[in-house]
């Protein structure tokens, strides 16, 4: 397994927000990380990245415990993460941002020109000057300008308008295709299920179903997803 998340716990303070999450990826594999509100996903992502460490539990990339590991450290070791929010810096230009983190690989500036064209026109301008849409585009392009082993995205769509969503996913898809390996979390099942090879459910911090994504049937998404 390249990712390989086993029974961790995490906590806000006091208050336990991880009872025992266990997910993994493949080399190669795209899985969605799923669960109504509230659950957990996003808890897990931080705690795969060190921003929030587990408890308990075990992260390994590659193998690598990567406990105790500095976040930065975390992103070294190649996990590339869109973060929930879609955070860039703000006072850096695009082109800085998509520089700042840069190691060499596959991923370079002309390749994130390729996937996002509409970064490369606003290269000059501050990353707050930018729509939504676009600092998500650039958020995206970051991670992958570090040439992850795995990009994680949490809620990547999240907000945006139709138009730019489909820009976003059209960009995912190609990710997928060209085999990166790919952790995703999404509300839109319809454009979400199609990427996932996998799926794994969330329920009050545990994981709670893990399946290919066309054994999640109906009755599945109604009792996990449905609100
Ligand atoms: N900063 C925080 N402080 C305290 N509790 C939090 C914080 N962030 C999230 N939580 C709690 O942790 C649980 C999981 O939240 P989260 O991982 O954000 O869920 P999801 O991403 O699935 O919507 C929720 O009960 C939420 O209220
Ligand atoms: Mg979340």
């Amino acid at each position: 397994m390249l990712l390989d998340v086993s029974r961790i716990e995490a906590f806000y303070g006091a208050s336990q927000a991880l009872f025992g999450v266990d997910l993994s990826v493949a080399e190669g594999e795209a899985v969605a990380l799923m669960g109504r509100n509230g659950m957990g996903k996003t808890t897990t992502i931080r705690a795969i990245c060190n921003l929030n460490p587990p408890r308990a539990g075990a992260v390994r990339l590659g193998g690598a415990d990567l406990k105790g590991r500095r976040p930065h450290h975390v992103a070294k070791l190649g996990i590339g993460l869109v973060p929930e929010g879609r955070r860039c810096f703000p006072n850096l230009t695009v082109h800085e941002n998509l520089v700042a983190a840069a190691r060499p690989g596959r991923w370079t500036l002309d390749e994130v020109n390729a996937l996002f064209p509409r970064l490369q026109e606003r290269y000059a301008q501050m990353a707050r000057s930018l729509s939504g849409g676009e600092q998500q585009m650039l958020a995206i392009g970051r991670a992958l300008m570090t040439n992850p082993r795995i990009l994680i995205l949490d809620e990547a769509t999240e907000g945006l308008a139709p138009v730019i969503r489909q820009d976003i996913w059209r960009a995912i898809r190609r990710l997928k295709a060209e085999g990166l390996s790919i952790l995703v979390v999404d509300k839109t099942l319809s454009e979400l299920l199609p990427v996932a090879d996998r799926c794994v459910i969330l329920e009050n911090g545990r994981s709670a179903w893990s399946g290919k994504a066309e054994e999640l049937t109906t009755e599945l998404q109604d009792r996990y997803l449905g609100v």
